[in-house]
């Protein structure tokens, strides 16, 4: 695999050896629904562990067995996790099993299979969304077109401080999404070569939503 090069201040590649191992199992053609399930939620846990270090904290009083002391813990309750439907549905445990009381938005989008384009079908944000951190679930950004759809309706909404997490990138979703949104934090587990003539991210994992929820 070609090593991609990071450009922009606003992309993060998470080249964690534990996360490149489960991504592989992910492309693995015959690795089966199931497992791909536990995959994708396992890689979006830790993909959130590095997305959320700069969550804010606060010291409190604590008494330990030994003695009296002020320890830190995440300042207010202020988190959402939207996933972009469907495939990004299969990362929301993942996070939240690192933030539990977050909120869950849903955005329903599907790419058109000509133009690639992507089409709204559902789009509910938990409301006010202006104070919280946003985090944006995909596992695929490929043309970019569906992330960059999603990030302008929650701003639209006022969402302010996002950021997007993604399994798997292709370099022109990176260029796009970078052009549209520079202010928007960008994770991805790996970036992959190219995409093909039908807007497939090559060598990728196929269609995650298909994967994910056993159709096609
Ligand atoms: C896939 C994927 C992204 C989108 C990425 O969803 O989960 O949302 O394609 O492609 P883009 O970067 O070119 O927009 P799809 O539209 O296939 O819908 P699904 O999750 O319901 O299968
Ligand atoms: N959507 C997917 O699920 N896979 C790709 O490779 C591109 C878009």
């Amino acid at each position: 695999m070609i090593k991609y090069e990071v450009k922009y201040d606003n992309v993060t590649v998470l080249d964690h050896p534990l996360l490149q191992h489960k991504i592989t199992r992910l492309r693995d053609k015959t690795t089966g629904t199931n497992e791909f399930r536990s995959l994708v939620e396992e890689i979006a846990m830790l993909m959130g562990f590095e997305a959320l270090r700069d969550l804010p904290t606060e010291l409190i009083d604590v008494e330990t067995p030994i003695e009296k002391c002020q320890s830190p813990v995440i300042a207010g309750r202020k988190l959402a996790v939207v996933p972009i439907l469907r495939a990004g549905l299969g990362m929301v445990n993942g996070i939240l099993a690192l933030t539990p009381t977050a909120k869950v938005g849903h955005i329903g989008l599907y790419r058109d299979e000509v133009t690639h384009e992507p089409h709204e079908y559902y789009c509910k944000l938990p409301s006010p969304i202006e104070q919280r951190t946003i985090v944006v679930t995909d596992p695929m950004l490929a043309t970019g077109g569906s992330a960059v759809a999603a990030v302008d309706f929650i701003k639209q909404h006022g969402g302010k401080k996002i950021k997007f997490l993604c399994i798997i990138a292709a370099p022109e979703g990176i260029e796009r999404f970078h052009k549209a949104h520079p202010d928007v934090q960008l994770y991805c587990g790996c970036v992959d070569r190219q995409l093909n003539e039908n807007a497939y991210i090559c060598p990728g994992l196929g269609d995650a939503g298909d994967r994910i929820f056993g159709t096609k």
